[in-house]
């Protein structure tokens, strides 16, 4: 098989790609080792920035989005039993998120790329990339059992945290940078409307909580947890009364309880790999960087890298000049970092780190306050959290 841009991995980055380059008019094969039910409904992220928003809606790939995503102009910080609503609009001149789960975007670009874009296979692992640094990289796969080779003038690893494509990357060029946290986040989904319009970071004493939401009947909740916690550990009575502790506030505030529909526990890293190109093999989103999950960056940061992929083969075909190709990774990494430096301030802001000092947690409830305090901090969080301008 043959094609222009070979892409691994059928996440948001992959699927997004596929759609861009068929709009441009350039033809590309993805490559998903998991079938379409497992992609379609591995919970994850929930938050759409802005730039992401658009993106899709330009995409084509918006509709539904519009149609069912929540708007949300702003979130609560919570702390020592107070509210504090930060107001995106207000501090950002006039922008928000979106509440639309990754896995809804997946399956409305599964759907796109079936009806009208090129190839898209499942239950297909690719198993190494060779020849990164030749004018015709490839892709060794296996499909349906029989080992088969993609043959590209590019590829693009969007094979997410655990993939294959960066370990074509000689590791004498590489820098990996990366922190791990001794905690994770017990996930749950509960069939109850949310408690609140808006979504709520909690710090507390015991740990940090997030109220999320997924529709309007439909409650996502996060808590901390120790590093390695088994969310079988967890009775459901037990999340709720943790989740209550967490929340609690001066006022009458209340959380409504429901079934839970699923439970799950995700570990916390910051990663970065340097360089994310090497000759004509680039990765994109999780398979070229993670942060963790406070601030909501992951998802976003992967249709910012595939954008610019995108627009830098665009203009090498109509311009002639590989310019902004040879820029990708640097002009990625600017707002990746920028994404890991946001995502782990808000980390170290409202998590509890086991054995922090009372010197500590006071410099915690200080930043804490500081940000309802002065306008010039709110808005940064502001303006970090509904998103990085593409360059
Ligand atoms: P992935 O979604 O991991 O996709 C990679 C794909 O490649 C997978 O389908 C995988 O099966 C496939 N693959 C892997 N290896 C191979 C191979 N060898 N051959 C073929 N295919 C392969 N981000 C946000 O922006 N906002 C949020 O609110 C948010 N919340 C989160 C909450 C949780 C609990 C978690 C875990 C993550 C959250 N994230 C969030 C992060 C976000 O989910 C990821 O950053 C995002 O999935 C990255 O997309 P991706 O396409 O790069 O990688
Ligand atoms: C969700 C996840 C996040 O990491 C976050 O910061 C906000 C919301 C979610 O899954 O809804």
């Amino acid at each position: 098989m043959r094609t222009t841009v070979g892409i691994i991995g059928a996440g948001p980055a992959g699927l997004l790609l596929a759609r861009l380059l068929h709009n441009a008019g350039i033809d590309s094969v993805v490559l998903e080792s998991r079938d379409r039910a497992y992609v379609e409904h591995r919970q994850r992220a929930g938050i759409l920035e802005q730039g992401t928003v658009d993106v899709l809606r330009a995409a084509g790939a918006g509709e539904r989005m519009d149609r069912e995503g929540l708007r949300h102009d702003g979130i609560e910080l919570r702390f020592a039993k107070r509210r504090h609503r930060v107001d995106f609009p207000g501090l950002t001149g006039g922008r928000s998120v979106m509440v639309y789960a990754q896995t809804e975007v997946c399956k409305d670009l599964i759907a796109l790329q079936l009806k009208e874009g090129g190839p898209l296979l499942f239950e297909a692992e690719a198993l190494a990339v060779e020849g990164a640094d030749s004018e015709s990289p490839l892709v060794r796969f296996r499909h349906e059992g029989r080992e088969d080779v993609l043959e590209c003038d590019y590829v693009v690893g969007c094979d997410g945290s655990w993939g294959v494509a960066r370990k074509a990357i000689p590791e004498e060029l590489t820098q990996v940078f990366e922190r791990t946290y001794p905690f994770g986040w017990l996930g749950i989904l509960a069939d109850v409307p949310p408690s609140h319009d808006e979504l709520v970071y909690a710090h507390h004493d015991r740990g940090f909580a997030l109220l999320s939401m997924r529709s309007p009947q439909v409650s996502r909740l996060y808590l901390q947890v120790p590093e390695g916690t088994d969310a079988e550990e967890w009775t459901d009575e037990a999340i709720w009364d943790e989740l209550e502790r967490r929340f609690e506030t001066a006022d009458d505030w209340r959380l409504e309880r429901g079934p839970i529909t699923q439970k799950s526990v995700t570990p916390m890293r910051s990663y970065v790999h340097e360089p994310m190109r090497h000759g004509r093999l680039f990765l994109a989103g999780d398979a070229a960087h993670i942060v963790p999950p406070t601030g909501a960056k992951g998802l976003n940061l992967a249709v910012g890298d595939v954008v610019t992929f995108a627009r830098a083969l665009v203009h090498l075909k109509e311009t002639g000049s590989a310019e902004r190709l040879d820029a990708y990774s640097e002009t990625c990494l600017r707002r990746v970092w920028q994404a890991e430096r946001f995502s782990y301030a808000m980390t170290t802001l409202l998590h509890r780190t086991p054995g922090a000092t009372p010197f500590e947690d006071r410099i915690q409830l200080a930043r804490l306050d500081r940000i309802t305090a002065a306008r010039s901090a709110e808005q940064d969080l502001a303006e970090c959290y509904t998103g990085f301008p593409l360059e």
